[in-house]
């Protein structure tokens, strides 16, 4: 055999790597993009630095030969895997490619999205999976759920270690949908996302229900409805910065801080707006959105989960550069009370923040846990008691800003004093008591109102006189609860003093394997 020249050794590997690049065909591609989805490769190009792509794996190929797959064989089997940068650090990621066999997952793709996490969790890198796949692939039957299985326990391994983050970009069904909820974050694109265990057609013949796919597990209705999702996007284009921006404020791992974020806001700029921004009147509703935005960096908020359970706000923001996450209740969406789904929301993200070093603002107006048999039956005590958990375990610094009202349970559950809060600072309008001024004065002086010659004159004589005695910061203040009451145009000022003085907080829980946390 005439031995080869290094320009034919050469050319045979630039004709396997053309091959590997061309995915499914150019057949295959069209229809993906007649779609309106990008390629696995235009994704990750999206995803990273411009040009810091490396590829991983590209020669991979399954090693099946039931119902005549050994001659359905294409390089790279379906999963474009590797690291790259973004914001110039390294991220591990995979792009599962539609093109090929429907992205299905057998044993060979699902190991070469394997080797991608192990690498992650080894150098302490983010990864990031952009999920576009028919599920397991039937032809490799077990060997497929083997795949899936491996990937569920790195999943769960790598939680809290190293940032997870999910992009859905096509349909995601099954059991393949345990992949992206064991992970940090998915990201949905409107009418290109689908997620769901059963789709239409099982519920349709198990349950008579008719329902789209699209309304069934869309982007719409995991990021307003089931709160499975945490990020919705208009475009792909959107969806990639959006992960973009979360990386942005997070560190590479659980051992190191997030990077600055660079600003020349001030430090001691007072915004005068906030004295009225938060009505003194307690029934008043406003948006909490205006008051975080005056306060952070430069207006800067990205938000998570803002379509669902919109009585609580949180998401990530700097102040003086220091990355931080906040925690918000939101007057505007029923009185900002404490239910089943914004704790679960808020719990979530606080154990998140922790995981990752980022310091805990909290925002408190809150008149309470939402009442109601529904919240009650469906289980407000084990989901309400998530957000004492989460803030009593976080050992990161934690800030609390009680604005307005902060009563009962839910003044404790917003991280109080009692649950670790390092600062708790309080506006002069706060009213922290045990309820509200008009049902204390009900119940305590039930009898003095009764006995009145005019009740309501005498039940407003008293209410004013529990308002007066008790609806202030100042008796909280007075017991050390709260270490400081500021002007409201002070809150970025004494906000980023505060973090400053917990930056080198070092907390130790006492050794355990871990909690038992209420689901
Ligand atoms: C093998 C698959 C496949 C799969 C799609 N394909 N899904 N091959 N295993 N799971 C192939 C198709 O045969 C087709 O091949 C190509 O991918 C494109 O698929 P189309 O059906 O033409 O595309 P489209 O019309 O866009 O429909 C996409 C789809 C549909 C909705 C995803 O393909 C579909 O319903 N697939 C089956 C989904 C499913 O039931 N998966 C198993 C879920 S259970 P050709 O050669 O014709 O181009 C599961 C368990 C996980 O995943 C458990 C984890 C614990």
């Amino acid at each position: 055999m005439a031995v080869k020249t290094i320009d034919e050794l050469c050319n045979v590997l630039l004709d396997k790597r053309a091959k590997a690049a061309a995915g499914g065909g150019e057949k295959a591609v069209a229809k993906h993009k007649a779609k309106g989805s990008l390629t696995a490769r235009e994704r990750i190009d999206l995803l990273m630095d411009e040009g810091s792509f490396v590829e991983l794996d590209e020669f991979v190929e399954h090693r099946c030969t039931n119902f005549g797959m050994e001659n359905k064989k294409y390089l790279g089997d379906g999963v474009v895997t590797g690291y790259g940068t973004v914001g110039g650090r390294i991220v591990y990621v995979f792009s599962q490619d539609f093109t090929v066999l429907g992205g299905s997952l057998g044993q060979m793709h699902a190991a070469k999205i394997c080797k991608v996490m192990d690498l992650a969790l080894r150098n302490g890198c983010p990864i990031v999976g952009i999920n576009d796949s028919g599920g397991a692939r039937i032809q490799e039957a077990v060997d497929a759920l083997d795949g899936y299985g491996g990937i569920f326990y790195r999943n769960t391994i790598s939680s809290g270690i190293i940032p997870q983050m999910s992009v859905i970009v096509g349909p995601t069904a099954g059991g393949a949908v345990y992949s992206p909820a064991l992970t940090d974050y998915i990201f949905m694109v409107d009418k290109i996302s689908i997620m769901h265990i059963t789709g239409p057609a099982v519920i349709k013949t198990v349950t008579g229900e008719e329902i789209s796919s699209e309304e069934l597990g869309g982007a719409k209705t995991h990021n307003s409805r089931s709160g499975n999702a945490h990020f919705f996007a208009a475009s792909e284009q959107e969806c990639f910065q959006q992960v973009r921006d979360v990386l942005s404020y997070l560190p590479s791992n659980n051992m190191g801080d997030a990077p600055r974020v660079a600003t020349s806001d001030p430090v001691s700029r007072a915004e005068m707006a906030l004295r009225t921004m938060v009505p003194t009147d307690s029934n008043k509703g406003y948006d909490v959105h205006s008051v975080i935005k005056a306060v952070v960096d430069d207006g800067k908020f990205v938000e998570v989960q803002a379509m669902w359970a919109k009585n609580i706000v949180i998401g990530y923001a700097s102040f003086d550069g220091l990355p931080v996450g906040i925690v918000a209740n939101q007057a505007s969406v029923m009185a900002g009370c404490l239910d089943i789904d914004c704790s679960d929301k808020a719990s979530r993200f606080i154990r998140h923040c922790d995981a990752f070093n980022l310091p805990i603002v909290t925002f408190v107006d809150v008149p309470g846990y939402l009442p109601g048999k529904a919240q009650e039956w469906g289980g407000i005590i084990r989901h309400g008691a998530k957000m004492l958990y989460a803030y009593s375990e976080a050992t990161v610094p934690l800030i609390t800003v009680v604005m307005r009202k902060a009563y009962g349970g839910a003044y404790i559950g917003m991280c109080s004093k009692a649950l670790g809060a390092d600062s708790v600072l309080a506006w002069p309008q706060s009213q922290i008591a045990v309820m509200g001024a008009a049902g204390a004065a009900n119940i305590i002086f039930r009898k003095e109102i009764e006995a009145a010659k005019d009740p309501q004159a005498e039940r407003a004589e008293l209410i004013s006189e529990y308002e007066d005695a008790f609806a202030t910061p100042y008796q909280a203040a007075s017991r050390g609860y709260v270490d400081k009451v500021i002007l409201p145009e002070e809150t970025r000022y004494e906000v980023i003093q505060a973090l400053k003085a917990h930056r080198t907080k070092r907390q130790a829980l006492p050794r355990k394997k871990h909690g038992v946390m209420p689901n």
